[in-house]
C-alpha cells in the first residue's frame, strides 16, 4: 500500500499538483444530502439563482462565471423560477441564464439537478400570485423551454395563491408529473396544514420555505419537524437573511467571535447554523460573485459545537 495524503485542493490549483512524487488523492468537501425520500443526492449547498436576474443583477459574464464557481467547488443543486428576472417582459431570465451557464460548464451536466417554480407572475416588475392550474401548465411549458430540458428535475409549486383552492394548483402539478413532464414535485411558503392538503393530492418531495437565524418561524411553526418526520427535505431559502439583513452579520457580536475561532466568515457560521437544525436541510444560498459562491461551499466542512450552537440559538439577531 502506497501512503498518500488526503486534502481538498481547489480546482484552480490542481494544475500545481503535476510533478509531485506522491501525488494527493483529490476529494470534494461538499457533503450530501437527500432531496426527499427516493430521489437523489444532492449538494447540501445548492446555488439559488434569483440574485444574478432581479434588479442589482451582475452582467451576464459575471453571473455565469458565478454559477461555475458554485459548480466546480462541488454544488450539484441550483434553486431558480420563471419569476426571477425583471418584470413580465423577461419572464424565464434566470432559468435561460442557468440553462446557458450548465451548456457552457465544464463538468458533467447530468450531475446537476435544476429546480424551478411554477406559480407567481410580475406584472410591471411586481411580485403577484397566480396558482390557476391554467397559468401552471402554461407557465411548465415556457420553462421547459428556457431551461431546455424535456423534464423538470424538481417544479415547485411557488407560494399559495388565496384565489385558488390549494389542492387545483397541486393537482395542476401532479398532472404535468403524469404527462413525463416534472420529475418531482415541491411546495413552497407552506405551513404544515398546507403540506398535508399538497401529500393528499401529490407526492411532495421538498418544502421551500424562509430560514435563518432573523426568520426562525419554519423552527417554530413545526415545518421543519414536519418535513423530518416524513422524509420531505427542507429547501432553507435565505439563509443569510436575504439582500437586506445579511449586512448586518459582518457586525454581529455573537457571530463575529464564532467566525474567527473557525477562521471563516460570520455569513458561513450562519449558513452552519442553519444547516445543523436537521439532515433533512438543503441550503439554498444566493451570490451574485464568484467569492461569495466559493465562500459559501465551505460551509458543510464547519462543525459547529454544542456550545457554538447554543450561542447562536440564545443571540438576538435584530431586524431593524
Ligand atoms: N421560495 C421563495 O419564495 C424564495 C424567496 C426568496 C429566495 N428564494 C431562493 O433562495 C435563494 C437565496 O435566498 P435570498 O437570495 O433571499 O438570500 P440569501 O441567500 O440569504 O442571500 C442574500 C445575499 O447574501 C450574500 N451572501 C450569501 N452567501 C454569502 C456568503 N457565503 N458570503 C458573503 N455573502 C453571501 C449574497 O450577496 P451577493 O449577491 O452580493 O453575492 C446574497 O445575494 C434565492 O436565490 C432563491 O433561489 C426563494
Amino acid at each position: 500500500m502506497v501512503p498518500c495524503t488526503v486534502f481538498w485542493v481547489p480546482p484552480d490549483d490542481h494544475e500545481n499538483l503535476a510533478g509531485m512524487s506522491c501525488p494527493p488523492l483529490i476529494f470534494r468537501i461538499m457533503k450530501y444530502r437527500t432531496l426527499g425520500s427516493n430521489t437523489r443526492e444532492v449538494s447540501a449547498v445548492g446555488y439559488g439563482g434569483m440574485h444574478v436576474s432581479v434588479a442589482g443583477r451582475p452582467d451576464e459574464a459575471v453571473s455565469i462565471e458565478t454559477i461555475h464557481a458554485s459548480l466546480d467547488h462541488g454544488v450539484t443543486l441550483i434553486d431558480t423560477a420563471d419569476v426571477y428576472c425583471l418584470d413580465h417582459t423577461e419572464i424565464g431570465h434566470n432559468e435561460r441564464l442557468i440553462a446557458k451557464a450548465l451548456d457552457q460548464w465544464s463538468g458533467n451536466r447530468d450531475s446537476i439537478t435544476v429546480a424551478t417554480k411554477a406559480g407567481m407572475t410580475r406584472p410591471e416588475g411586481n411580485w403577484e400570485y397566480d396558482g390557476s392550474p391554467q397559468h401552471i401548465k402554461a407557465a411548465c411549458e415556457a420553462s421547459l423551454k428556457a431551461l431546455s430540458v424535456d423534464c423538470i428535475d424538481l417544479y415547485q409549486h411557488h407560494a399559495p395563491d388565496p384565489r385558488v383552492p390549494f389542492a387545483d394548483s397541486i393537482g395542476a402539478f401532479r398532472d404535468l408529473q403524469d404527462q413525463g413532464k416534472v420529475r418531482w414535485i415541491g411546495i413552497s411558503n407552506v405551513s404544515v396544514a398546507q403540506i398535508e392538503e399538497a401529500r393528499s393530492v401529490a407526492e411532495i418531495k421538498t418544502v421551500q420555505n424562509r430560514l435563518n437565524p432573523f426568520f426562525r418561524e419554519a423552527i417554530d411553526e413545526g415545518v421543519l419537524g414536519h418535513c423530518d418526520e416524513n422524509g420531505i427535505c427542507f429547501l432553507a431559502y435565505s439563509p443569510v437573511g436575504g439582500g437586506r439583513l445579511n449586512k448586518k452579520l459582518p457586525d454581529h457580536a455573537v457571530v463575529g467571535p464564532i467566525a474567527e475561532a473557525h477562521e471563516t466568515t460570520p455569513h458561513a457560521i450562519v449558513l452552519a447554523w442553519v444547516l445543523a437544525q436537521s439532515p433533512s436541510v438543503i441550503i439554498i444560498p444566493a451570490a451574485r460573485s464568484s467569492a461569495n459562491a466559493i465562500n459559501s461551499t465551505t460551509v458543510p466542512d464547519i462543525a459547529l459545537t454544542a456550545k457554538e450552537l447554543a450561542l447562536l440559538d440564545g443571540a438576538e439577531f435584530s431586524r431593524a
